[in-house]
């Protein structure tokens, strides 16, 4: 895709926010805290919503994007509706010429993404999806060290997101949360998994899903487990890497210490290595290794407003953006094979690329 630069323009880069539910004031206050950026209009279908969010920002609110849409002095709509209508606002936006940022799940099928990404490089226009946690600095930090040299080989990921509630009507507990580490796993694999398995139950509403156990099947043999509920009183939200010589872990909870790297591993021995000194026959052909708990730095800084900078500098330099309509859609691709396997007895289902 070939996109033209901006990168002269003097004036704000003028947004128009669509869903201002319970996620959309953030997205507010932080487009409010962008000198480049001038906040046009929120629309919003629920009238008092509307009333409140006028007063409370002073921007002005409408409840149809359509008019906004065919104002040439919009450049960009950022979706935050809920998952069943991105695929239609994002596409009247892009077929308008406007740029667009969607919320995750980019779209409830991964058809319905791929029209996007079509759509998206039709108009030669960005598509960004918002995987906020690739914007978080204690993930890229880790991401960095998974890739360093020093990190051996990565063994396995898992990761945890459970908190009691919030609980949806519209998506399951899968393309609500672990829609969030399946992107980080995508990230740091950078493929997609050729198989997912998946089981869960639905507690609270029929045929909605409140409790997720997936497996993710990568083509190297990492495996990635996920598990997600809206049902856990305790709120934990970690990502954990095993690899041959480090384990990180990154803790989302963590003020202090997001990230945590235990120089623990193992290493492989060879029968005949006769320096090796081992006590056990456990201890034979592998020898563990105790090392160092380290704490790295992390820098500060809102993973929300590091996002929607990343938005808008694309848009001004004319680049293209981390977390793109495609990276949006294997995630996509990735849930719908989690949904197929839940509805399928936990069979292993081939994800589609
Ligand atoms: N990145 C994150 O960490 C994160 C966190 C929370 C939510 N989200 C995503 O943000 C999106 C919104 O989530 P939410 O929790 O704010 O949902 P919500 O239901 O609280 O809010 C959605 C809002 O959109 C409005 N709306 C619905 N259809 C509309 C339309 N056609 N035009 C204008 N307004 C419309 C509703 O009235 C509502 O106020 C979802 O896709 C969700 O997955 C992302």
């Amino acid at each position: 895709m070939t996109l033209a630069s901006d990168a002269s323009r003097s004036d704000p880069v003028r947004l128009v926010l669509c869903g201002a539910g319970h996620w959309g004031p953030n997205i507010i206050r932080a487009l409010l805290d962008d000198r480049r950026v001038r906040l046009a209009a929120i629309v919003e279908t629920d009238p008092a919503r509307r009333q409140a969010l006028e007063s409370r920002y002073g921007v002005c609110t409408s409840a149809d994007l359509e008019p906004h849409l065919r104002d040439p002095a919009i450049d960009a709509v950022i979706v935050s509706t809920p998952a069943a209508s991105h695929a239609s606002l994002a596409t009247a936006a892009l077929t308008h010429g406007k740029h667009v940022l969607v919320e995750k799940p980019m779209a409830a099928t991964h058809r319905e993404a791929e029209d996007l990404c079509r759509h998206a490089a039709r108009a030669q226009r960005i598509l960004m999806v918002g995987h906020v946690f690739l914007f978080n600095n204690a993930f890229r930090e880790m991401k960095r060290r998974l890739e360093a040299t020093d990190f051996g080989r990565l063994l396995y990921l898992y990761a945890r997101r459970l908190n009691l509630g919030p609980v949806r009507a519209d998506v399951h507990a899968g393309w609500d949360l672990a829609s969030h580490d399946v992107s980080m796993f995508l990230a740091i694999k950078k493929t997609l998994p050729v198989t997912v398995t998946a089981s869960g139950q639905c507690m609270i509403r029929n045929g909605i899903p409140d409790v997720i156990f997936a497996n993710l099947f990568f083509p190297d043999g990492t495996c990635g487990h996920i598990h997600a509920s809206w049902l856990d009183p305790q709120k934990i939200r970690d990502v954990v890497a095993v690899g041959e010589r480090r384990m990180i872990v990154f803790d989302d909870m963590s003020l202090q210490a997001p990230l945590r790297v235990y120089n623990h591993g193992f290493d492989r021995l060879a029968a005949d290595d006769a320096t090796a000194i081992v006590d056990t026959f456990g201890e034979f052909r592998v020898q563990l290794k105790q090392g160092e708990l380290v704490v790295p730095p992390t820098a500060t800084g809102q993973p929300l407003a590091a996002e929607l900078d990343e938005f808008v500098s694309a848009l001004i330099a004319g680049r293209p953006v981390e977390s793109d309509g495609r990276f949006g859609a294997d995630v996509v691709a990735v849930l719908e094979a989690i949904d197929r396997s839940l509805a399928e007895d936990s069979r292993a289902v081939a994800v589609a690329s």
